[in-house]
């Protein structure tokens, strides 16, 4: 690990890494663990695509294409997101920033309401896990619970341990062709913040080639360092 924390009243933490890293699986364990509100710009987007909304059209295309969807978008629907009362105790930005105009914008959005980036964790992985993660993926489309074939499967085979539905979903942009250029989207956009939190001095690196549990471990010694 490099890099301080900062103490903050509210944590604010940011979870950086490429597809498949583990920020979801991660961000919703963090919250069930500490109450922290789990701040997804993927959930966001996919919401907005199914609700039909205009900012769900545009996204669609190019989250289905392995993209980002503009910074406008991105800033508006996390922002509305932000304007919610849970959030004042605190929340993992999962996904989110992913361009260094989104890392810019940040610091402003967050002090509009008394927030502060407290801690950005770079999950780090091997190219080879990302794929084996990314292809096992799948999530019961009752409640949206996720899974994994090999890594986290029900304990019912093809039953949902939290809502007990049997109809899986696997997203639609987890093609192989589709991870590749996600893959290729992180590697020129999102990387690079990687050393802007660290000019900040605000990064911490946490190996996420270990079980979930362990890396779980991790993560609330951070967020516990935050709360102090
Ligand atoms: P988003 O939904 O954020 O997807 P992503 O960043 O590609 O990340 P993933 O959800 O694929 O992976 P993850 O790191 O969350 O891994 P997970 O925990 O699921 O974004 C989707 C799209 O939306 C983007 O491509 C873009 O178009 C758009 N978008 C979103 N935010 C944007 C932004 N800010 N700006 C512009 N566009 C944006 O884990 C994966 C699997 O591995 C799971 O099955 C899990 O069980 C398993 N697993 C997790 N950890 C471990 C472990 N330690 N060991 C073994 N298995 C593990």
């Amino acid at each position: 690990m490099d890099g301080q924390s900062q103490s903050v009243s509210a944590p604010v933490l940011v979870l950086l890494g490429p597809p498949g890293a583990g920020k979801g699986t991660q961000a919703r364990l963090l919250q069930e663990r500490f109450g922290l509100v789990q701040l997804s710009t993927g959930d966001l987007l996919r919401g907005a695509v199914a609700r039909g909304t205009e900012a769900g059209r545009a996204a669609r295309k190019v989250m289905d294409a392995g993209g980002l969807v503009s910074d406008e978008i991105v800033l508006a629907v996390l922002g509305e997101r932000l304007d919610q009362p849970d959030v004042s105790d605190g929340v993992i930005l999962d996904g989110f920033p992913r361009t260094e105009a989104q890392a810019e914008a940040l610091d402003g959005v967050l002090a509009q309401r008394g927030m502060k980036v407290g801690a950005a964790v770079a999950l780090t992985v091997d190219d080879t896990a990302m794929v084996e993660r990314i292809s096992g993926r799948h999530a019961f489309a009752a409640c949206g619970e996720g899974f994994h074939d090999s890594f986290k499967p029900p304990a019912a085979p093809g039953v949902c341990d939290a809502c007990g539905g049997t109809e899986l979903t696997r997203r639609s942009d987890d093609k192989a062709e589709t991870v590749a250029a996600r893959l290729e989207a992180y590697r020129a956009q999102t990387a690079p913040l990687i050393e802007h939190f660290a000019r900040r001095g605000v990064l911490l690196r946490v190996d996420a080639m270990r079980p979930i549990d362990d890396v779980a471990l991790s993560l609330g010694g951070i967020v516990r360092a935050l709360e102090n």
